[in-house]
């Protein structure tokens, strides 16, 4: 798989089956040709006279489409160096990863390919294409290009490229943001998932993966609770389902939101999480809560202290967390020692959900992030100032792919409460205006969103998500 949202150059000479190769893969928006602008604004593709007009609008959609943080696939001859290294930079500029697909179509397949168009390239022309690709093939492993793959035949990448040449190592890839700051993690509370869990599952995963959203958290909940389903819903145990999202060719960061305090102790929660993050290679998180609900606990014989103590117990299940992964095996946090193997691959983050004033507190000394909904932001905020903490919100809206689509959602979902009042506490509307919203958010210095929607039933729901997180 290629990354995506990214930069891929096409390089290689004419007839190599570029344009081809393209067009079986993107859609259209997405490719920005040479040729086909050279049609646009001149006779035909091969009206070499509007070379320079079309080159002109070419790096425009190139700016503008990276900028967006949309994928763009340069469909050139990819032969000019100091074009290919503009659009490299730009593409780092954008926080984007950016490949270059070679193609090393044997010339005499070129030269064939040419002399059956209706407008063949001169054979002079083509042979200096041709030479001047072996020349470039040598210069691409030194650009900086986050992976540079090998086209040998149709659509087919080879077997030695990586699965995911991710630019794991950029910066980009490690924290996917929006182009308004914000990390999008999709929250999955509902499992809708037929007769198939693990695909169910891992559809939903990849679609989380391709749309672009920066990790997958789970509601940790041991019966469904009543704001998203029935009781007799499937609401599968999150450390092991995340075991099985950990398979797979994603770049998520998985984790919960929140995992009740309640639930385990907490050096099992901390066990977990760095089995996790090992397997995962860093990509773990923890979201943590108190606990609310009494009934799931009286249900499967879970003690439920009185609030006062769940919040101690939030306390202490921090401190036990973060001495079972810190180095060593040391007495720490009140444990006679801290042997923890495997430790994890990185700082695994920890995020309390909920807005009371001492969880804020605690929040603010102890864990990464604090998690509210987004009418509690400017409390979240003010208890976080002058810390490290940062403040996500957990946001439910209804996202329609227009206007009519956002209200026949409303209209679906809002059971008997009254469609303006629905519309307007579940932030209804488009993508743009989910953005507009967002933005303000990330203005006033929200870092992160758990996104979560009511209406989430297969990947196409996730897919309808993608615009918000660009
Ligand atoms: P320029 O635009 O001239 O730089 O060439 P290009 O690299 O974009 O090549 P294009 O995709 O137009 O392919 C040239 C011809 O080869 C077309 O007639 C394609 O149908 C054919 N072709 C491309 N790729 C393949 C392939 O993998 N297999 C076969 N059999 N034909 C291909
Ligand atoms: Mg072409």
């Amino acid at each position: 798989m290629l990354p995506d949202p990214a930069l891929v150059v096409l390089v290689g000479p004419s007839g190599a089956g570029k344009s081809t190769w393209a067009a079986s893969r993107y859609r259209s928006e997405e490719i920005v040709s040479s040729d086909a602008l050279r049609g646009v604004v001149g006779s035909g593709p091969s009206d070499l006279d509007a070379s320079a007009d079309a080159f002109d609008l070419l790096e425009r959609i190139v700016a503008a489409r990276l900028g967006r943080g949309l994928t763009t696939v340069v469909d050139t001859l990819g032969l000019d160096d100091s074009r290919r290294t503009a659009w490299l930079a730009a593409a780092r500029a954008a926080h984007l990863p950016a490949v270059v697909m070679r193609f090393d179509t044997p010339p005499e397949l070129c030269r064939e390919r040419n002399r059956q168009r209706d407008r063949p390239v001169p054979a002079q022309v083509l042979a200096g294409q041709l030479r001047k690709a072996g020349v470039t093939s040598t210069a691409l492993d030194l650009e900086g290009w986050d992976a540079v793959l090998r086209i040998t035949d149709w659509g087919r990448v080879p077997e030695s490229a990586p699965q995911r040449p991710l630019g794991l190592t950029t910066p980009s890839a490690a924290e996917r943001r929006s182009s308004q700051g914000l990390r999008f993690v999709l929250q999955v509370g509902r499992f809708p998932w037929g007769e198939d869990p693990a695909a169910w599952l891992t559809a939903i995963a990849r679609a989380a993966d391709d749309a672009g959203f920066a990790g997958l958290a789970l509601m940790d909940h041991l019966i469904q609770i009543p704001q998203v389903g029935r009781a007799w819903e499937p609401i599968p145990e999150p450390w092991v389902t995340l075991g099985l999202l950990a398979g797979l060719d994603t770049r998520l960061e998985l984790g919960t939101l929140v995992t009740p305090v309640t639930f385990r102790p907490p050096g099992i929660t901390a066990k977990a999480a760095a089995t996790l993050d090992a397997v995962t290679g860093g990509r773990a998180f923890v979201g943590l809560g108190a606990g609310w609900w009494e009934r799931e606990h009286a249900a499967y014989g879970v003690p439920f202290p009185p609030a006062g103590q769940r919040l101690d117990r939030v306390e202490v299940a921090i401190e036990t967390m973060r001495a079972l992964w810190a180095p060593g095996t040391k007495a720490a946090a009140e444990l006679p020692e801290t042997t923890s193997y495997p430790r994890p691959a990185h700082d695994i983050p920890i995020i309390l959900g909920g807005a009371g004033e001492r969880t804020l507190r605690i929040g603010a000394r102890l864990a990464d992030a604090v998690n509210v909904r987004t009418e509690q932001v400017d409390r979240a905020l003010a208890a976080v100032q002058g810390t490290d903490t940062t403040v996500s919100v957990l946001d439910l809206p209804i996202v329609g792919r227009d206007r009519d689509d956002t209200w026949t959602r409303v209209e679906r979902l809002r059971g008997s409460t009254k469609a303006s009042t629905y519309a307007e506490r579940t932030h209804a509307g488009t993508p743009a205006e989910q953005r507009d919203r967002y933005g303000r958010l990330a203005e006033r210095g929200v870092d992160a969103v758990f996104l979560a929607i009511s209406d989430l039933d297969g990947p196409d729901d996730v897919e309808r998500l993608s615009p918000l997180l660009t």
